[in-house]
This record gives C-alpha cells, structure tokens and sequence, in this order.
C-alpha cells in the first residue's frame, strides 16, 4: 500500500519538497495550507506533470486537515521565514504559535504518524512538536543537520574542484549562527581536509557555511532557501519509508545524554540512524576537545530559546 505523506505549509518549500517526492512515483502526496485555491493549484500543475515525467505519484492539495488524516509522514514547513537581517531567532514565539496550531490538527488527524519538523527557529520548533503531539521522540525530529552539513559540502567542493561526492562531512549542533562544522573529521577522498585547504581558507568556509542560510535570505530578499532544505527533507522521507537505516545529521531529542555527547532534554543537531520507526540511535562521533565544546556552547543556544518557550504567557512548553 502507498505511504501518505502530508506536507503542511505549500509554500516555496513545501511545494519543493512534493516536487522532489513526486518523482518517487510510489507515495500519497497531500499538500496542506491555509491559502484558498494553493495548495490545490500547486498540486493539480504538479500532477499534470506526472505523465511527462512518467511518475504515478498521487498528490492532492488541501485546506482542510480531514484530508491528511492517517498520514504515515507529515512534514511541518508552516511558518514565516527570515527577513534579510533576521535571525531564526527572532521568529520564535510567532512561528511557535504556527507549529503548535499546525502539530496540533495533524497529529490528531493521523496520530501514529512521524513528524519532521522544518520552520525555524528548528531545534525549538521541534520542541514545541513534541510537546504538543504527545508523541515519542523518536518520531518527531527536524531538518537541519543534513541542509548544514550539504553547505559545507557544497563549498569544500568549490574550493577544491572535486566532486560532491568525495566529500565526507558532517555539521552538528543547532541550526543557528553557531553550528559546529567537524573539521577533525571531515575528508575528502579520504585526506583529511586540514592537510588539503589552508586554514584561513578553512575557517572562511567554516564561516560561510554558519551564515549559509541568510546568505542566501540577503540574496532572495524575500523569503528564505527552500531548494536545499527541500532536499534534506526529502532525503529523511527516503531514510523512513524504505527502513534505510541511514546516519544523518537530524535536530534530534537527547533524552538523558543519548549518543554521550553530554546533552540531556534538547533538541540538537546530532547524527542518528534513521529508519522505518524514525529516529532509531543517536550515533556516537569522536569528537575533538574543541569541537565538543563548540557543541556545547551551540546547546546553551538552543536552551536559551526552549527557555524563552517556557516564559510566554501562556508557555508553549511546560
Ligand atoms: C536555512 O538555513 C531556511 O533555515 C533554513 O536556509
């Protein structure tokens, strides 16, 4: 039988994201929001697509959330982006109130479904999903880690002129300014980057990659990056309905201390294996002294926001 998938929010992101999935060609695709007539549009010019690209993917747009119900993924896009000179921060408490709305009709519409968080601030977001499905961590997670992670990627490729894919890397920590690239481990076709590019060089790309996201908001000028993130999406979608087991760098709940990188309670971009029940480990790395203490610093981040959660009248979390 087809898997569901509701994506919520059909903006640039949402509807990039059943753009990608569409050619899967074995899913249900429902595109949820609260525009009139777009989410139904979107996804009638996506499906009139499926014959030239020769998919059978169903998709349907929506705005009411009966049509979501007994999803087996929803995927929470909904949320204002960034404005050029904002950070993910600033949009905590109006896009805490979208998610919360939003995980709240979903997850009573398809209540043993796996939740994927992608708005920002993410690591708080996540939070406020949990929270307010009442799900178990391991199914509700977020976005970021893998996006983070295909930046740096991305820009190690530029600076050396090899392929993507001879880049190995991951980006962890939360999805904010303080991210922490692992340089210690972090190789191209096997040599270790450090003895490939100069420091200055590195630290630039290190930089750049932090910034990555408004980077591309000073760009846009409206709106924020959505091909990229729309990718990662996908990619977590691919890892769950094929049970692929795959270590990605996700916003995942630590529990008490899961994976040993000595964070308890938070959501925090860490690699974990993920399968057909979602988040299944958080994956130990060896991390250098100063890479975990940057992991931590990035922790205290994401606590200050969870924090800042709770102080809203009313809380979004207890
Ligand atoms: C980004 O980094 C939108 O947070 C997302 O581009």
């Amino acid at each position: 039988m087809r898997k569901k998938i509701t994506i919520v929010g059909a903006g640039q992101t949402g509807a990039t994201l059943a753009h990608w999935l569409a050619q899967r060609g074995d899913t249900n695709i429902v595109l949820y929001d609260i525009v009139e007539g777009m989410p139904q549009g979107k996804a009638l010019d996506l499906l009139e697509a499926m014959p030239i690209i020769g998919s059978d993917a169903h998709i349907t747009g929506t705005n009411n959330w009966d049509e979501t119900a007994n999803s087996d993924i929803v995927v929470i896009t909904s949320g204002l982006p960034r404005k050029p000179g904002m950070s993910r921060d600033d949009l905590l408490k109006v896009n805490g109130d979208i998610v919360a709305s939003c995980t709240r009709n979903a997850c009573e519409k398809s209540p043993n479904a796996i939740l994927i968080l992608l708005s920002n601030p993410l690591d708080a977001m996540c939070h406020v999903a949990l929270h307010t499905s009442g799900f178990p961590p391991e199914r509700v997670f977020g976005q970021a880690g893998i996006l983070d992670t295909a930046r740096f990627r991305a820009f190690l490729a530029m600076e050396t002129g090899v392929s993507v894919n001879e880049v190995n890397a991951y980006v962890l920590g939360g999805h904010g300014d303080d991210m922490v690239p692992l340089l210690g481990s972090t190789n191209i076709g096997g040599v270790p980057v450090e003895k490939l590019i100069p420091a200055d060089r590195l630290q630039a790309i290190v930089e750049r990659t932090r910034k990555g996201g408004g980077e591309i908001v000073s760009l846009l000028k409206t709106g924020s990056a959505f091909y990229a993130p729309s990718a990662a999406l996908a990619q977590m979608i691919d890892a769950v309905l094929n049970d692929r087991k795959r270590i990605l760098p996700c916003a995942v709940y630590t529990g008490s201390n899961a994976g040993g990188y000595g964070v308890s309670s938070l959501y925090l971009g860490l690699p974990a294996r993920i399968g057909a029940a979602g988040v299944e480990e958080i994956v130990s790395m060896d991390l250098t002294a100063g890479e975990q203490a940057a992991l931590h610093s990035s922790a205290a981040s994401v606590q200050s926001l969870v924090d800042a959660l709770r102080s809203f009248d009313p809380p979004l979390i207890p």
